[in-house]
């Protein structure tokens, strides 16, 4: 079989808000573009994002980007990028207006600017009182944001590649990317996608953990990429609990509620964030929330018949309240918990929900490596969002600044490739040779084995990735964790993918899927083994404190003879002081 061809000046994996931003800029800017998806480009997980987008606007409260830039170092537990935080925190604004140009529905204040609530880890003056920065279109600002960045692209003319599935970055022999092999989901052909530049932005890695926040299609397939084209990934040690899930299913449930004014109670009616966070209280940071959940039902004062879950309740804030600012999440809690929020408490315990790690990118979304004692960048590769690790969330992310990443640093990459594009004006040559890796890796899942099925042992994945390497770790513990991982790597091999005989696309998807999985895993097990601290979301109970001379440091994970890395913090602003670290109190 002859294998297609297509060519395009850039190539954009994964169709959520960070692929649409960046392949928007580039459109618009006369480029050719195409998009791929393994989902229909509405269907990309922005789309689940609830509660807002952080901009520094002061519609509500006074606010400045300032302030914003020290929460979220502050929530990153000193372990951002400061020059990448300053840069999206400068940037919030404008980019939260061109939204609002490009049509998207935000709920509105009385006087017609746009609504603005409170969220987690948000202050005014530095540490002071709660500031209000989360600009919100009700609790489907995800939604509102993905299609209008959609209907955007549609009339830019980029070109979608729906229900493809991308299998591997192609490569020469000096390490530029050429493009991707990618899958036709519906009829099983490959395509070869040769662009001049390649952008990742294909979301996180919830699926990691059995009860998420996350879409089935979670499975952090840029980031396996990476990590198969040599690229090491960075912090992959802190993943995000978010304190809110729907508890025993994990839906989210939006922090928007606690920030309309909804605490969390244990079974003695308490408001117990005021024990953790006296200041914060409920609007501390998630690293913060999720433990002080965990701590309440290990010491009995979780409620229901098992004791094992907290209520979250905002019955309080009456019916008109709960209709227009919080619309969708009483939905689900309605369809998922049968409860109808706005008449009592609903039970929530924490859910996997965030990938903070990812490929080490620059501001500018260009993928770098360390090579020697400095930094490389991979020519013709970018990537943005949650795959990318810039870093801005550092060892914990701020609710809010996940949309906020996604607009800003999708514009960043497609501005730097725009001016990439310029300089390289053709398309690199392409051998067999450099296809060959590719073909191999796409012809490594046609085979029929007789063992497991792929279903049985993602869902034992996941229970192991919960119960060895969930919120409080130790090194026995992720030990042990880490040889599953590895045993699972194992059996993965032998996995059966036949129906009556026939290979369905959609069992071959689930292979690639699931080895993407088990390679993501060994890197969050091995980094969270490595690092011997407590920061941010990652707890170690063996070592309590966090570590900042041994430990203020990114960690980077490579598969080849799964080797630690490690390279310093960007300390240094672009143009203001920078944020010492200090003990994190809320
Ligand atoms: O709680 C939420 O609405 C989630 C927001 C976020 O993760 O940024």
């Amino acid at each position: 079989m002859t294998l297609r061809r297509r060519r395009f000046d850039s190539l954009v994996i994964g169709a959520g808000g960070g692929g649409l931003r960046a392949a928007l800029q580039l459109a618009r800017a006369d480029a050719t573009v195409a998009v791929v998806s393994k989902v229909f480009p509405t269907r990309s997980h922005t789309v689940a994002a609830q509660g807002g987008i952080n901009a520094a606007l002061a519609n509500v409260l006074p606010d400045n980007w300032h302030w914003h830039m020290y929460d979220t170092i502050k929530g990153s537990d000193y372990l951002g990028d400061q020059d990448a935080i300053e840069y999206m925190c400068r940037s919030a604004a404008h980019l939260v207006y061109e939204l609002e140009h490009a049509g998207v529905p935000f709920s509105r204040l009385d006087n017609g600017r746009i609504y603005q609530r409170p969220f987690g880890g948000q202050s005014q003056h530095f540490g002071g009182e709660q500031a209000a920065r989360t600009c919100a279109a009700a609790d489907r600002t995800g939604h509102a944001i993905l299609h209008t960045l959609y209907q955007q692209n549609i009339r830019a003319r980029t070109h979608f590649f729906d229900e493809y599935f991308a299998i591997d970055l192609i490569r020469d022999e000096q390490g530029t990317i050429l493009g991707a092999l990618v899958l036709d989901i519906e009829s099983g052909e490959p395509l070869l996608i040769e662009a001049k530049t390649t952008l990742l932005a294909t979301g996180g890695a919830g699926q990691l953990f059995r009860t998420n926040t996350n879409a089935h299609i979670n499975t952090g397939d840029g980031l396996a990429m990476a990590l198969r084209a040599g690229i090491p990934l960075q912090d992959m040690e802190f993943f995000q609990f978010h304190p809110t899930g729907i508890a025993g299913k994990g839906m989210l449930l939006s922090e928007g509620a606690r920030g309309e004014g909804g605490y969390l109670l244990n079974a003695e009616g308490e408001r117990f964030m005021e024990r953790y966070a006296p200041h914060a209280k409920d609007l501390a940071s998630r690293d913060v929330v999720s433990r002080a959940i965990y701590q309440e039902v290990r010491e009995g004062r979780g409620c229901g018949p098992a004791r094992d879950h907290v209520l979250l309740k905002v019955d309080h804030l009456g019916e008109e309240v709960v209709a227009s600012r919080l619309p969708a999440i009483r939905q689900l809690a309605q369809t998922f918990a049968g409860v109808d929020m706005a008449k009592e408490p609903v039970p929530v315990y924490p859910t996997a929900h965030y990938t903070m790690g990812g490929i080490p990118t620059n501001r500018h979304g260009q993928v770098v490596v360390p090579v020697g004692k400095g930094e490389e960048v991979i020519p013709g590769l970018y990537a943005v969002g949650e795959c990318a690790c810039v870093s801005v969330h550092g060892a914990n992310r701020l609710g809010g600044n996940s949309l906020l990443d996604i607009v800003v640093f999708g514009r960043a990459a497609g501005n730097h490739i725009i001016d990439y594009l310029r300089e390289n004006r053709f398309h690199r040559p392409m051998s067999e040779q450099h296809l060959e890796p590719a073909l191999a890796h796409l012809g490594h899942w046609e085979r029929k084995g007789e063992g497991e099925s792929v279903d049985a042992l993602r869902s034992e994945l996941q229970r192991t990735m919960e119960e060895y390497c969930g919120v409080f770790r130790s090194r026995e513990v992720l030990s042990e964790g880490l040889q599953k991982v590895l045993a699972l790597q194992q059996r993965l091999e032998g996995v059966t993918l036949h129906d009556h005989s026939r290979i369905f696309n959609t069992a071959r998807i689930e292979a690639f899927e699931m080895e993407n999985l088990v390679q993501l895993a060994i890197a969050t097990v091995s980094s969270a083994l490595a690092r011997e601290e407590s920061r941010g979301a990652h707890s170690r109970v063996d070592f309590p404190e966090r570590d900042d001379e041994r430990w203020l440091k990114h960690s980077l994970f490579y598969l080849e003879g799964r080797r630690m890395d490690y390279k310093p913090v960007r300390m240094k602003p672009l143009s203001v002081d920078s944020f010492p670290p200090k003990p994190r109190v809320y």
